[in-house]
């Protein structure tokens, strides 16, 4: 498998939450009401799949080595870029949180305003992904031998095996305040 196969596959997952995003987004506009389980979830998701795990995977270890390698202006310009909507995405997410507390304190203009925000999160993630998708990630590989995507790919696996201690470790300790 090349380096950027896992991170294809979590856009695939990444996708179907976008659009259950686009759902609850739609669900507010008609009805004027949040769903507050399913706001919850969606923001689960991304906090910990979407931008821990996945961005993660993307800064820690791909953009990384990336920039230790002669990149084109271009590929060094796009690789810049990225790295600056994942800032972008995080500023929609704190947003959201925000409202969502809002939501949960019983705002009524609340609501609403959810609706805008998750609308944003999802034309900037449809956005996002597909410049990896079709731009950046085939440049990339270019750029890897097959040795060194092999060991990326084990450097993969190993940050997803920690993710699930973190996260709980992090609920546990959020618990006991
Ligand atoms: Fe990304
Ligand atoms: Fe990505």
């Amino acid at each position: 498998m090349q380096a950027r196969g896992p991170l294809m596959i979590e856009h695939r997952l990444i996708e179907r939450m976008l659009t259950a995003a686009e759902r609850q987004a739609q669900r507010i506009r008609e009805t004027g009401l949040a769903d507050p389980e399913a706001i919850d979830l969606i923001l689960d998701f991304v906090h910990t799949y979407a931008d821990r795990t996945h961005h993660g995977k993307e800064e820690d270890i791909l953009f990384r080595d990336l920039a230790r390698k002669p990149l084109s202006p271009d590929d060094q310009r796009v690789m810049a870029e990225l790295r600056q909507e994942h800032l972008d995405g995080r500023q929609i997410v704190r947003a959201l949180d925000g409202t969502r507390e809002r939501h949960r304190r019983g705002e009524a203009e609340a609501a609403p305003e959810l609706a805008t925000e998750l609308q944003a999160l999802t034309g900037f993630y449809r956005k996002h992904i597909a410049k990896e998708d079709q731009v950046f990630f085939p440049a990339a590989m270019a750029y890897l031998s097959d040795e060194e995507q092999q060991a990326m790919l084990a450097e993969f696996w190993e940050f997803d095996r920690k993710m699930i201690h973190a996260k709980y470790k992090a609920v546990i300790e959020a618990l006991q305040g």
